[in-house]
């Protein structure tokens, strides 16, 4: 047990600097605190600052909070289709799979929406500047727990 615990620690840092290396994928660290993140807490070891992450919150309101809800915890049946065939808006709180995604597809998703790849999200390219899109992407990652956020990081680290 100690000498398992030892070796996760030690591979933390090396995951992060080799973040590139593709035989990495299935050991994932543990989140490197003991409780899950509540929002915004873990800001100062993220990529973008608290300030980005608030303006962030206040232009989701505005733009995304009435399909994917105010705290980003999406529809409850988001894996199952609807009645028109279509999905229904998933969580991106970190419950969901956005974290996936590495930085540019994010910034894609929300610049052309989902409509050309035959899904029902609007395109924001006409409506917010990247620098906005990415103070949204700031504070929708900010809700996402410190074992999450890593894992997305070394996703981002392999395909950016
Ligand atoms: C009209 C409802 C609607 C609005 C408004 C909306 N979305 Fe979406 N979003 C969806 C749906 C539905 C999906 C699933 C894919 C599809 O059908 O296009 C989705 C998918 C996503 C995904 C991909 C998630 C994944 O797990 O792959 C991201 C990221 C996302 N939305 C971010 C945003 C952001 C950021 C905004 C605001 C700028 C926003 N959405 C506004 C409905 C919406």
């Amino acid at each position: 047990m100690y000498k398992k615990t030892t070796t996760l620690i030690i591979a933390v840092p090396m995951l992060l600097a080799l973040g590139a290396c593709s035989d990495q994928k299935e050991k994932i660290p543990p989140a490197t605190s003991a409780k899950p993140a509540k929002a915004p807490v873990y800001v100062a070891d993220r990529w973008f600052s608290a300030e980005q992450a608030v303006r962030g919150g206040v232009l989701f309101q505005k733009n995304c909070a009435e399909c994917h809800k105010a705290d980003a915890s999406g529809d409850p049946n988001w894996k199952q289709t609807n009645a028109e065939g279509k999905l229904p808006p998933p969580p991106l709180n970190g419950t969901g799979h956005a974290w996936h995604h590495p930085m540019p597809m994010l910034q894609q998703i929300v610049r052309n929406g989902g409509i050309p790849m035959g899904g029902s999200m609007p395109a924001f390219k006409e409506k917010l500047t990247t620098e906005q899109i990415n103070d949204i992407l700031a504070w929708v990652q900010s809700h996402w727990p410190d074992k999450i956020y890593i894992t997305w990081m070394q996703i981002n680290q392999r395909k950016s």
